[in-house]
């Protein structure tokens, strides 16, 4: 091992869901401009996976690392239980006005678990709040991932990646998700299963249910109808429960829209963003909640607040990055990328499901996916594909064999078009 980065990493660094054992030395990443990230070596490699999906306009962008700069030199984080400041408050209303409905009340946190574990603590003690202290039990869907702290593996626990942690989550029911592709016929079928296992959960003891709309992430890809989603929140309205929709994948235009709920028209009780929310410059998380949910929490006493908060809620660089990016993704530019984005997405998912149907090919707004086989995370189905696209200078990173597209909005239709024919020769 030559270069002296990769020495210290080797040495002091510890990877997320990685086997240093096994794994490849990592590159090391030198500069990130548009679409495209530069390795020490020379090397340009196109990002497919938005650097875990949190990139929205490209790396680099511009205007978010001046706003970024500028904010540096006046505020760089102040305690925010005891101070307000601009970038906070005019980021929370930005983002209540984009968002549907009276969600009108931002909780910032650090990134989406701890967004995701914020919802579930709301909910809980909501229920408190308003005599209802028997609804303490929350549903997800099966093979939701919502993050990786305590509360956020419980209500994920059946994407299977936390096994070595079982004995410490909390028990949640799971419903069926119905996951549907291009060409499936039995999509209605799996739709009414699902609802009715919702249905028969549902009791008087369920404080929430939480759901990715639209697309569960790390699930695989694994997309649902907008009905679907609808009827889902139709059914836990009815039934007395608050719906937390966890949108800190599908935030931020990535499935067409700004957010996935106005697809279904649905205006959930608590939204968990993250991810998208700084144009992936800094971590930044926040739970918004509708304007009825919070009045709960008002009151002359300390027990009656929401008792929670990190060093560096509502950190005024994350808060300007946020700002700038939000700026960008709702001027007139940006919606049109993600609809031409979208439009080659859909063509290519048509052109190949007709072909290769049990590729279960799908996509949703700036997203596609298509499974190669039967299999699990790190089983390495889709390794060999990786290192075919990484030898030429495209980054993809498949959920097992789950392999997916979901490239920041300033991929050009030509590297997307790359994208897929090499994805398609590779298929054979
Ligand atoms: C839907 C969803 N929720 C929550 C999370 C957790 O976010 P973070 O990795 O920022 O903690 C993720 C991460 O992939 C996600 O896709």
């Amino acid at each position: 091992m030559s270069d002296p980065i990769q020495a210290l990493d080797a040495r002091h660094i510890w990877h997320p869901f990685s086997q240093a054992e096994t794994g490849p030395s990592l590159p090391v990443a030198v500069r990130g401009q548009g679409a495209w990230i530069e390795t020490a070596d020379g090397k340009r490699v196109l990002d497919l996976v938005s650097s875990w999906w949190v990139n929205l306009h490209g790396h680099g962008e511009p205007s978010i690392a001046a706003a970024l700069a500028r904010q540096a030199a006046d505020l760089e984080q102040v305690i925010f239980a005891d101070f307000t400041h601009e970038p906070a408050a005019r980021l929370a209303a930005g983002l209540a006005a984009a968002l549907p409905g009276d969600l009108n009340k931002v909780f910032y946190s650090d990134n989406g678990s701890t967004a995701v574990e914020v919802a579930l603590k709301m909910a809980l003690q909501y229920f408190q709040l308003v005599g209802q202290p028997g609804r303490t039990r929350l549903l997800g869907f099966d093979q939701g991932y919502h993050g990786d702290t305590v509360g956020a593996m419980s209500v994920g626990h059946s994407s299977g990646y936390f096994r070595a942690w079982s004995g410490m989550l909390f028990p949640v029911d799971m419903v069926p998700f119905p996951a549907t592709w291009e060409g499936d016929a039995e999509v209605e079928a799996k739709e009414a299963q699902a609802l009715a296992s919702l249905d028969a959960k549902l009791g008087e003891d369920v404080a929430a249910v939480i759901l990715e709309p639209l697309i569960q992430g790390a699930g695989g890809m694994r997309m649902c109808r907008p009905s679907f989603v609808s009827a889902v929140a139709q059914r836990v309205r009815q039934a007395g429960a608050l719906l937390i929709l966890d949108e800190v994948m599908t935030g931020f235009g990535r499935t067409g829209p700004l957010f996935a709920c106005e697809k279904a028209g649905v205006v959930p009780d608590l939204i968990c963003l993250s991810k998208g929310l700084t144009g992936g410059f800094l971590p930044m998380g926040a739970t918004v909640a509708r304007d009825g949910f919070c009045q709960a929490f008002i009151g002359q006493t300390l027990d009656r607040a929401f008792l929670h908060g990190h060093s560096y809620t509502a950190n005024p660089l994350g808060c300007a990055a946020g700002l700038a990016s939000l700026a960008l993704l709702t001027g007139d530019d940006c919606t049109r990328r993600r609809l031409a984005l979208e439009a080659l997405q859909v063509e290519r998912v048509r052109d190949l499901a007709r072909r290769r149907p049990e590729l279960q090919a799908r996509s949703c707004g700036t997203i596609a996916a298509l499974d190669l086989a039967e299999g699990s995370y790190g089983d390495g189905s889709g390794k060999a594909l990786r290192e075919r696209f990484w030898n030429a200078g495209m980054l993809i990173r498949p959920l097992g064999p789950t392999v997916y597209f979901l490239p920041p909005y300033c991929v050009t239709a030509e590297e997307l078009t790359k994208a897929w024919d090499l994805l398609e020769s590779a298929l054979g």
